[in-house]
């Protein structure tokens, strides 16, 4: 943003000088209006139309994975890939926020910064994880210092402008993540690779000892490793070539699960990867079994992605939550690689999902994972039970700003299905369309606004959604520049950025 507004005022100056002395002021003036009128597309500083209000992002630069997610004594901590000097992906570091609800965040001061090693090599600090070290198992804090916390994270070595390693690395913080040092024998697991990242590590209590996830990005691989100290790993088993493997895979994690109404655990293998959609970005997962050593996967005839917009990757599960709560709580990035860089935010770019609770229930024997969404409940909330309705083929929902929740529970009665416009200000919209006859859900973002800053942005993205007796729900979070969709109390969901340029947020819906 820096240099959309350093051009913005720049171009502003030449113009009301040029004004001044030229009789071709007219020509000037229609190129000025198109000048201005592109650059009311872009969020602008104070303006910042596309800042979401109850989705966190950082108050300036870019971010993208969420990294570190952990509880400790009332304090929900959210660390992320940062970059401190600028609204473009670099100079990785870890910024840092926390909750004590996890729906109103406080950022805090940079967390782990990117640095120089002595022999001319500069170390950035990817995606990781954080743990709870209870009992001192690292040996890194005083002795009998309690709940220090440990980041293992990867340690991704550039030298000359060239990538020469990526392995995993500690850091630990005897002050719930205010200051960091850096574990002077780094790295702790380095298996010579430039693509072996983003540890996941939680605590496996049945052997007493730590289990990390990370990935061979390239080769569609996760290794597990074991330990008892958080220093010293030994492979346990790998997972993997299954699935989708149209991209590389990153960010793992395994995790214990319930299963909805019973006593029943079962576990998690989360990534991200490919999308179905050809060369989107998106994530999957696994169910199944895991003795300590080795994860087993239920069966499945077909990939299963978490989310089936094309903005919602790189998400990690919360440890070291009070044990009361079994049912893993996962937050995620908002974007797509394809276009990342490019989205037209101004002094921030990137965004996270709300938390979302995961839970598992059984259709025809298979296990599929249901997402709820944490969210404020001071959020402008309208819950609606629609009937379709063939003589009245339209109906209008008022809503003042791009910000609000909307529940809906609609009757499909006889109808061939509906468009829901959302964002609508006459042509433009985002459209939520369902279809009888297929049981199609779909998203378009087409016609959404500010569409155009990248070739990969506009597209349409579709889920199959099965009606429960006759009745869709639908609850939609529509954040500025951000529509999470969980439909059928999130047994399906679907993330999508758009960048609407007017406000007035109005919504329609069309019956078939
Ligand atoms: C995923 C990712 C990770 C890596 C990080 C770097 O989005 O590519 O694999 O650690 O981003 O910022």
């Amino acid at each position: 943003m820096v240099v959309d507004t350093f051009y913005y005022h720049f171009l502003k100056l030449n113009f009301e000088m040029i004004m001044q002395k030229s009789s071709t002021g007219i020509i000037l003036l229609v190129l000025w209006s198109c000048l201005t009128g592109m650059s009311q597309n872009i969020d602008k500083i104070g303006k910042e139309k596309y800042r979401p209000q109850f989705h966190y992002t950082s108050p300036k630069n870019w971010v993208n994975d969420p990294n570190g997610l952990v509880y400790l004594d009332g304090e929900y901590h959210l660390f992320y890939q940062y970059n401190p000097f600028g609204t473009k992906w670099g100079h990785m570091s870890w910024g840092h926020a926390v909750s004590k609800d996890l729906k109103t965040w406080k950022t805090l001061p940079i967390a782990l910064k990117e640095f120089d090693n002595t022999d001319g090599s500069q170390t950035m600090i990817f995606s990781g994880c954080v743990v709870v070290d209870e009992n001192n198992t690292s040996g890194l804090f005083a002795k009998g210092f309690k709940k220090g916390m440990v980041a293992m994270f990867t340690s991704h070595v550039t030298k000359d402008q060239k990538d020469i390693a990526q392995h995993q690395s500690l850091a630990y913080s005897s002050d719930k993540g205010r200051t960091w040092k850096y574990y002077t024998k780094n790295p702790v697991l380095d298996i010579g690779s430039t693509n072996f990242r983003d540890p996941n590590v939680f605590w496996y209590a049945p052997k007493n000892k730590w289990i990390v996830s990370v990935v061979k990005a390239l080769e569609y691989k996760i290794q597990f490793y074991e330990s008892a100290n958080l220093k010293d790993w030994t492979l346990l088993s790998e997972f993997g070539k299954q699935g989708d493997t149209t991209r590389i895979w990153e960010c793992p994690s395994l995790f214990q699960i319930p299963v909805e109404g019973t006593n029943e655990q079962k576990w998690v293998v989360m990534l991200s990867s490919g999308h179905r959609q050809n060369n989107y970005l998106g994530m999957q997962y696994f169910v199944g079994d895991f003795d300590g050593k080795t994860f087993t996967p239920q069966k499945q005839n077909e990939p299963f992605f978490i989310d089936e917009g094309k903005d919602f990757y790189a998400a990690v599960p919360f440890y070291n939550r009070p044990k009361s709560q079994k049912d893993p709580i996962i937050i995620g990035w908002i974007n797509d690689w394809e276009y990342a860089r490019e989205i037209p935010t101004s002094t921030w770019r990137g965004s996270f999902s709300v938390p979302r609770k995961f839970s598992l229930f059984q259709e025809n024997g298979v296990y599929q994972l249901k997402q709820t969404p944490i969210v404020s409940e001071s959020i402008f909330t309208e819950i609606i039970t629609l009937n379709a309705n063939h003589k009245i083929n339209s109906q209008k929902i008022r809503m003042k700003d791009n910000q609000y929740r909307l529940v809906l529970n609609i009757n499909l009665l006889a109808s061939k299905g509906f468009a829901l416009d959302l964002l609508k200000n006459a042509e433009e919209k985002s459209i939520l369309s369902y279809n009888v006859a297929t049981e199609t859900l779909s998203f378009d973002r087409t016609k959404s606004g500010n569409v155009d800053f990248h070739e990969r942005f506009k597209s349409i993205e579709s889920m199959h959604v099965k009606p429960k007796n006759g009745k869709l729900k639908l609850d939609i979070l529509v954040d500025k520049s951000i529509v999470e969709i969980y439909a059928n109390d999130g047994e399906k969901v679907l993330t999508d950025m758009v960048f609407p340029t007017k406000k007035n947020g109005s919504v329609e819906i069309i019956w078939k």
